[in-house]
């Protein structure tokens, strides 16, 4: 099984620095904010897991619809032998639909897949190869920027990248083209790229979905406060800190802060670092774009890639596209 399993550790600097400079320069700018990507250590990524099974929540299980009906078409879409490069893909739980897929199509199959949570990666990796006896896997742990476009991947075939559970929504639009293009660098003619993306849609479904009542997706953000006491030595009370979601219809994206219920400072020691918070005052602390499928057309095509077909649920909430390389 060894011999099915190749996991290569990129350098990057260490997380815990990194970390701390992003939140020293998020709290000390006008506007604050925190970056995203640090919502999901470990306590994190299992509140994520439980937000996609909310009856609110409705991407994951709508995008999961898509993969289960159309996975075989989707597969066969390039011709087969493909191989398929995945960015993320957490617990790799949709991608099985699509390995399934490929390996009725062709019999054996190499599945890479580029993320930066290396421990939750190697126990994906490993569940992978355990499953199927004709997969063989290569898990690259690094940032996407660090390896895409580098000779470190290495792909063998005909490939079909894939970036699914609509994460290009949590990248500013001009970073979104930016990371398509660092892909198009390690991909070639006949290749593909496979997008799963949230469709616009009315406010109320889309505030309901980012603010749930059972209070998980608040939880989700204020971990990202906890995750500053722990690991930076924080004084924040979560009780002191709302949740909010809002969709800005003009941009097409629901924003997610934390707003502070009263004014008050907070220390963090290992940054020797006093953050003031006034009344009402928020920390803004993700971005999660919505598209159309011309957005999705458009976002593509800055990047050398062109649309070819999307597959949307019956109630046309998310779409998932292939663009191919140019
Ligand atoms: C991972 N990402 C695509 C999720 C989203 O929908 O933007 C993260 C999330 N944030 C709150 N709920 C889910």
């Amino acid at each position: 099984m060894a011999e099915r399993l190749r996991l290569v550790w990129a350098s990057h600097p260490t997380q815990a620095a990194a970390f701390g400079e992003d939140v020293r320069a998020g709290l000390g700018a006008p506007r604050k904010t925190l970056p995203s990507k640090y919502f999901y250590d470990a306590i994190g990524s299992a509140l994520f897991e439980t937000i996609t099974l909310l009856p609110e929540y409705y991407p994951t299980r709508t995008e999961a619809e898509i993969l289960r009906e159309y996975g075989g078409e989707i597969v066969r879409s390039l011709g087969n032998p493909i191989e398929f490069l995945e960015l993320g893909g957490g617990s790799a739980a949709k991608t099985r639909l699509l390995i399934d897929e490929a390996l009725r199509a062709q019999g054996d199959l190499h599945y890479a897949a580029i993320d930066v949570s290396a421990e939750a990666l190697r126990l994906s990796a490993r569940a992978l190869v355990q499953t199927y006896p004709r997969l063989r896997v290569t898990a690259y742990a690094a940032d996407y920027f660090a390896v895409l476009g580098t000779p470190d991947i290495r792909l063998e075939g005909r490939a079909l990248a894939l970036f699914m559970g609509s994460n290009i929504g949590n990248y500013e639009p001009p970073e979104a083209v930016r990371l398509l293009r660092s892909l198009h660098a390690s991909l070639r003619g006949g290749d593909g790229l496979l997008v799963g993306a949230d469709l616009k849609k009315d406010r109320e479904t889309l505030e309901r979905a980012y603010d749930d009542p059972t209070g998980v997706t608040a939880a989700f953000d204020k971990n990202l406060l906890a995750r500053i006491n722990r690991e930076l030595g924080g004084t924040f009370d979560l009780r002191d800190f709302k949740h909010v979601a809002v969709y800005d219809e003009a941009r097409g994206c629901v924003d997610s802060f934390l707003e502070a219920l009263r004014a008050h400072d907070v220390l963090i020691a290992d940054l020797a670092l006093c953050a003031r918070f006034l009344r009402g005052e928020r920390i803004h602390t993700e971005s999660s774009y919505k598209f159309t499928i011309g957005d999705i057309e458009r976002i593509g095509a800055e990047a050398g890639f062109r649309l070819a077909r999307t597959w949307t649920d019956a109630g046309k909430r998310f779409g998932v596209s292939l663009l191919l390389w140019e």
